[in-house]
């Protein structure tokens, strides 16, 4: 997986052996213990490490729970209080899965952000991006086919609503409604369809993750100056430096991981979910899991037709338009300069747009009524206004600050002063004035 000429060299007979038949310790060597990565990241680049762990606890845990998990209409329900009461360690199990779902999501948005914040979508990094969108796609389907699972009031409610949006596409809008459904209405070839692709697409996320981290190790990481690698001063070796650093990230994280599941488990579901789904009785106010808020926010702004395109047709529109956005953003930013560290404006803009989406996503929990709705629609206006004019505009417009010459004198620069860093201190001869 990483460039350049291999030092692997096998200490064993055995090693030798398996090194000339199949080198996968050498492949394991290269990409994640001679491999260098730049000296001056920062924590922002431990979650794509702690995106890996959780994919895995993900597969795990849902693995086990389908051992008892019944995907019929009239059982699953009651074989999931099931698994919650009467399962050894099957609370343990559900909890770790529902809130590992919430938490995976906490941390791609910590790493998409911290993608848009450092400018890491910028070239050669595109292809890695959009396999990062793939993923994130991905992810989205698999989140909300889970939560039909469960066949609660808001699994049953939501899947009607989510699914009914597909029919204000034209002319094939009803057939891929009925295509999802496998029927006329969410029901029990509804629920086992979802079932059967809930459990193939982390697979697949798991194969296009092997891709995003290929196309990593052949175009080396990016790092907080946005700065590309000059020379050997500028990195260190993955182990043990990335390593212990991604070590301490998961192990906090999971801390945070490990407080919800075991002291608010119920925090961040919703409680109409422990209600058995009833196609009779439609809940007072229909809301998707946290990590869809924003889109449901932008769904719901349009409430206005435009044209021929009416409301609901324009509000999934938007809310594809949205998604699009994200695999455009290496071609929407024409800034010379990657990091907003080195953009006093384009952070501005960062800033106001991280506060919008977390104002979309609260918006997309209250009621589409009122002035929520007025602010829906400015907040989905910056939105779109983020990406189609600051992005592109502020490339062209923005002075950017001073940029280090390179990736050691920008650490250095940082130490100046203060005891520094030991090892900035070792490479500093040549560069320090
Ligand atoms: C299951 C989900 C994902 C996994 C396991 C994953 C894994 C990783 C890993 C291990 C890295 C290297 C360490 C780091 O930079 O944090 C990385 C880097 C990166 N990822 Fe992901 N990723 C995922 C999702 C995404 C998504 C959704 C995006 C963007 C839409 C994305 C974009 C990137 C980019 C641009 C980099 C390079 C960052 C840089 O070097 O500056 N990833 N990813």
């Amino acid at each position: 997986m990483s460039e350049g000429h291999s030092t692997y060299t096998p200490k064993t007979g055995l090693g030798r052996w398996f090194d000339a038949r199949m080198p996968l310790p050498r492949l394991v060597y290269d990409s994640f213990v001679a491999y260098p990565v730049p000296r001056n990241l920062n924590y922002a680049w431990t979650f794509g490490g702690i995106l890996s762990i959780m994919l895995v606890a993900q597969m795990v845990t849902g693995i086990v729970l389908a051992m008892h998990y019944t995907s019929d209409a009239n059982l699953a329900f009651g074989s999931v209080e099931k698994i919650m009461r009467d399962v050894n360690s099957g609370w343990l199990l559900r909890y770790m899965h529902a809130n590992g779902a919430s938490f995976f999501f906490i941390a791609v948005y910590i790493h998409i952000f911290r993608g848009l914040y450092y400018g890491s979508y910028k070239a050669p990094r595109e292809l890695l991006w959009i396999l990062g969108c793939i993923i994130y796609l991905l992810m989205m389907a698999t989140g909300f086919m889970g939560y039909v699972l469960p066949w609660g009031q808001m699994s049953f409610w939501g899947a009607t609503v989510i699914t009914g949006f597909f029919t204000a596409i034209p002319l094939v809008g009803d057939w891929i409604q009925q295509l999802l459904l496998g029927g006329f209405a969410v029901d029990n070839p509804t629920l086992n369809r979802f079932f059967a692709l809930h459990y193939l697409l982390p697979f697949m996320i798991a194969g296009v993750v092997v891709l995003h981290i290929w196309a990593l190790h052949v175009v080396g990481q990016s790092n907080p100056t946005g700065i590309e690698v000059k020379s050997k001063t500028d990195t260190v070796a993955f182990t043990p430096y990335a390593t212990i650093k991604d070590a301490f990230g998961m192990i906090v994280f999971l801390f945070f991981f490990a407080y919800f599941v075991f002291y608010l488990p119920n925090y961040l579901g919703h409680p109409d979910n422990y209600t058995v789904a009833n196609p009779l009785k439609t809940p007072a106010h229909i809301v998707p899991e946290w990590y869809f808020l924003p889109f449901y926010a932008i769904l719901r702004a349009i409430t206005f037709n435009i044209g021929p395109i009416n409301s609901k047709l324009g509000g999934v529109l938007c809310l594809f338009g949205a998604i699009i956005m994200l695999f455009l953003v290496p071609w929407l930013d024409t800034s010379k300069v990657r990091s907003a560290v080195y953009r006093p404006w384009y952070k501005l803009f960062f800033w106001l747009f991280v506060a919008d989406a977390v104002l979309l996503g609260w918006l997309g929990s209250q009621p589409a009524e009122g002035s929520y709705v007025f602010m829906a629609q400015m907040a989905t206006l910056f939105y779109f206004f983020f990406f189609l004019v600051a992005l592109p505009v502020l490339g062209l417009i923005e002075t950017p600050r001073r940029l280090p010459n390179s990736i050691t004198e920008a650490v250095l620069e940082k130490n100046k002063g203060g005891s520094g860093h030991p090892a900035a201190a070792a490479a500093a001869p040549q560069t320090k004035g």
